[in-house]
């Protein structure tokens, strides 16, 4: 038998990437943060000067990539990217590259080989849906735009950063809008999942709600 995946979908900042870690701690499972493989793959197109919206040039550029994932570290042809794929710029970038059908087809098989014994927590857009559809538990976490963008701000001033509310709350709205609309693995819920508002829940009362479904 395959092993089982978990799968954690969602708009950015509704709380999956601390939800997954905590779940994949508890069961002693892997951990797929699929954005972080988009985010790689955005960095390298910025890097090479590639446009953003030429799906030939990604398709040819993606599968000359080394992307790697090891001790909570990204990397992007043996050199650390973990730092920078985390900056607006790059997730703005990233949601641009990952709305063409070319660059979703090139990262799914890398995506898919996670999924090894004794199973697989999996965060991102289109886990539940499209990658591993077969999937055990499918969660969808959500919150209005306005609470993740507070959160992204608290986040962000703990790491001495500043920014605006305004800038956050377009910025993630610019994103969100992307993500939902495109027309290959747009951002939904997966008829099975369990959706969870986020948003007048603190993480403890998520993750009590996500193992209890789970149990
Ligand atoms: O989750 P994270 O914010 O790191 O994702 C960055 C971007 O990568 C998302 O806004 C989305 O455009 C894209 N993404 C995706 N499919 C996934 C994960 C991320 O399209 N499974």
């Amino acid at each position: 038998t395959p092993s089982p995946v978990i799968t954690l979908d969602g708009p950015a900042g509704a709380g999956k990437g601390t939800i997954a870690c905590m779940l994949a701690d508890k069961l002693g499972w892997h951990m797929l943060d699929s954005g972080a493989i988009y985010r790689v793959a955005a960095l390298a197109a910025l890097r090479s000067g590639v446009g953003l919206g030429d799906e030939k040039a990604l398709a040819a550029l993606l599968p000359t990539l080394n992307i790697e994932f090891n001790n909570g570290e990204a990397w992007l042809n043996g050199e650390m990217v973990t730092g920078e794929i985390r900056n607006e710029t790059c997730a703005s970038a990233t949601s641009q590259i990952a709305a063409l059908p070319a660059v979703r087809a090139a990262l799914l098989v890398l995506q898919r080989n996670f999924r090894q014994l004794p199973g697989l927590v999996a965060d991102g857009r289109d886990m539940g849906t499209v990658v591993f559809p077969e999937a055990t538990h499918k969660f969808y976490l959500t919150a209005s735009a306005e609470i993740r963008a507070e959160r992204r701000l608290k986040q962000l001033s703990q790491q001495g950063l500043s920014a605006k509310l305004c800038d956050l709350i377009q910025d993630i709205n610019a994103r969100d809008e992307r993500d939902t609309n495109r027309p290959v693995a747009p951002l939904k819920p997966a008829a099975d999942a369990l959706v969870i508002d986020t948003g007048s829940l603190d993480q403890t009362e998520v993750f009590a709600t996500v193992l209890h479904y789970i149990a």
